[in-house]
């Protein structure tokens, strides 16, 4: 799976800014269709994804497309508008139900085999950013297709009537919901946009938290925010050597038949193995 430590938003019909995205060295572009773009802008946007899917090499930085949600009305078009064009994965937000991702999860698949493209190489993430779609995450998540999810914390509030704050103590219970559903399936769980995008510490705090919460990565809406979420979702030079000092002591300490022993004054057993191999395979960009 691509890595998607931080993963940025721009509207569609913005040219000038898909440009900018690729000299970010960001993991993840996400033109969008929907939000993003007003709604007398919605068949422009179609059109400046397409020239910019036609026309720029992104680098390494994967190329997303975010149509509009099922049942908007727009999204049949938006999804047959920039698959020809093969975006490297399409994000489809407001997702409510498992036969919402197989709708798009069955057009992508006709499109595949249509061009002659290897099965699944186009890949979904989903947002769930509702109280129908928290609720129905255990069937949602199950889905074969999916690669991530993605939790919309602005649009979740909005459905459930909570008013935003600073620690974001109302989205705690449906971001952990979330990270659930996704370490149960092996998805990516991608946490919510910090719209104060000028305050780059209370981005930094409210990162770091979601890294340990267990979210993989983070929505980002401008420039200045793909460092410190990059960083805060890569685990860090001492957690790395810890992580590596439990996996060498643990294997010594099994074969002396210990399960459990003490390293550096602390109980280490199998889950603490088991968090230590999660480490190391986030810094391997897993
Ligand atoms: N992606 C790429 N480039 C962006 C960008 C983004 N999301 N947001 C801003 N930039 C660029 C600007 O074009 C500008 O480029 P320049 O220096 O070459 O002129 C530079 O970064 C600085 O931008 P700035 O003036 O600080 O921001 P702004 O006032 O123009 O825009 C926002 C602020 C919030 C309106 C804008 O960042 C934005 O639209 N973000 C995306 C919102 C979105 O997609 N929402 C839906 C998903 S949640
Ligand atoms: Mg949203």
């Amino acid at each position: 799976m691509h890595s998607r430590r931080a993963l940025l938003y721009m509207p569609g019909d913005n040219w000038k800014m898909i440009t900018k995205s690729i000299t970010l060295g960001v993991d993840s572009i996400c033109m969008d269709m929907e939000d993003g773009a007003a709604v007398n802008k919605k068949a422009e946007a179609r059109e400046t994804i397409i020239r910019a899917l036609r026309e720029i090499d992104f680098g390494a930085s994967e190329k997303l497309a975010r149509i509009n949600s099922v049942g908007s009305g727009w999204e049949k078009d938006d999804i047959e508008a920039v698959l020809p064009y093969r975006p490297d994965g399409i994000v489809i937000p407001k997702v409510e139900s498992f036969e919402q991702v197989d709708w798009a999860g069955r057009i992508i698949e006709g499109a595949e085999l249509q061009h002659g493209w290897p099965l699944n190489s186009i890949r979904i993430l989903i947002g769930v950013e509702t109280a129908k779609g928290i609720l129905n995450l255990k069937e949602i998540a199950s889905h074969p297709r999916l690669d991530a999810i993605i939790f919309g914390g602005e649009d979740f509030a909005a459905s459930i009537g909570a008013t935003r704050t600073r620690d974001a103590v109302e989205l705690l219970y449906a971001r952990q919901a979330v990270i659930v559903a996704c370490a149960a399936n092996d998805l990516q769980a991608i946490d919510i946009v910090t719209i104060d995008y000028k305050d780059l510490d209370a981005l930094r705090v409210e990162s770091e938290f979601g890294a340990g919460l267990g979210f993989s990565g983070k929505q980002i809406i401008h420039p200045n925010q793909v460092r410190v979420v990059q960083d805060a979702f890569t685990p860090s030079e001492e957690a790395i050597a810890h992580a590596k000092r439990i996996v060498e002591t643990f294997e010594a300490s099994q074969k002396e038949g210990k399960g459990a022993y003490s390293l550096d004054g602390k109980m280490i057993d199998m889950p603490l193995l088991k968090s230590a191999q999660k480490v190391l395979a986030r810094a391997a960009g897993k």
